[in-house]
């Protein structure tokens, strides 16, 4: 799947992948308003990976539902919607919005991690009762519900312990890392809102972490694994740990196609080693 956030909201990428051939297309985090995001600059390339503050900017679930959606169906893709809320009222008011949609989308990411909202103090996925009442409002969408959780925490597994008990059916792991990085002649951040979130290979044996320290703790929970994929071997280690399924996210910028590559990898690496199918690679790891 695509990560959200990295594919736009809708079949931006179809030029570059079939999109009909990943596992489904998770959109940009919509709101059930228009909401205009961070001042730029949003986004600063770094060593391993990338610095985002782009503010959860997007046209709001109702004009996606009406204006993009359309011409994601149209390639035959899967839909996963990611919505966000400043509120759990937000939330609710988003799930609600999505209980009509077409069967296309076939579930809701619940975003409940982004670092770049209203200071640090904001992020739901760092308490595990707000988590779950977040996720309690949900489920008017009617469709099954994955949250997505921080790496900002260590209290990564009683979060998504109280998640699951609220209704969530996956977990996506993870979100991206708070952290900061200054311009070399004005010593200011680079970022328009100053701090934002770590992306890339660098967050990726965090990631590798979290899934692992999660699936041993809910071993029933399915869970999607993200965090700085790049190549065939980082998809299959996050598999290993546990994701029956994997989100590729700061890699497209730069390769686009990035999507297709590794998803023929795991096909060849599955078949090397001797498994019917892709799923097979999960909870291969030996810990
Ligand atoms: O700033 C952003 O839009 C980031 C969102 C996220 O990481 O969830």
């Amino acid at each position: 799947m695509t990560a959200a956030g990295t594919a736009g909201y809708g079949a931006e990428f179809h030029p570059y992948v079939d999109l009909s051939t990943i596992g489904a297309v998770v959109t940009k985090s919509l709101a059930p308003y228009e909401w205009p995001g961070n001042p730029a600059p949003r986004l600063h390339p770094v060593r391993a990976g990338m610095m985002n503050s782009v503010g959860l900017q997007g046209p709001g679930i109702g004009e996606w539902l009406e204006r993009t959606l359309p011409e994601i169906i149209a390639t035959g893709a899967d839909v996963v919607c990611s919505i966000w809320g400043r509120s759990i009222e937000d939330y609710r008011a988003a799930a609600e919005m999505l209980a009509d949609a077409p069967d296309s989308v076939v579930a809701v990411e619940v975003n409940l991690s982004c670092p770049n909202l209203e200071g640090r103090g904001g992020i739901f996925a760092h308490d595990p009762a707000l988590s779950a009442e977040v996720v309690a409002a949900t489920a008017a969408c009617a469709r099954p519900r994955w949250a997505k959780l921080s790496p900002n925490t260590d209290r990564i597994v009683e979060v998504a312990r109280a998640v699951t008990e609220a209704g969530a059916e996956a977990l996506t792991l993870v979100n991206t890392l708070l952290g900061l990085t200054l311009d070399p002649s004005t010593l200011r951040p680079t970022l328009g809102n100053g701090g934002g979130g770590l992306s890339g290979p660098a967050i990726h044996p965090i990631a590798v972490r979290a899934v692992a320290d999660v699936r041993a703790a809910l071993p029933d929970v399915p869970i999607v694994g993200v965090g700085g994929i790049a190549d065939t071997f980082d998809a299959v280690e996050l598999m290993a740990v546990g994701a029956s399924a994997v989100q590729i996210g700061t890699a497209l910028f730069a390769e686009p196609t990035a999507l297709a590559r590794v998803r023929d990898g795991l096909v060849v690496e599955a078949r090397r080693r001797g498994l019917s199918s892709v799923s097979g690679l999960t909870g291969l790891a030996v810990l």
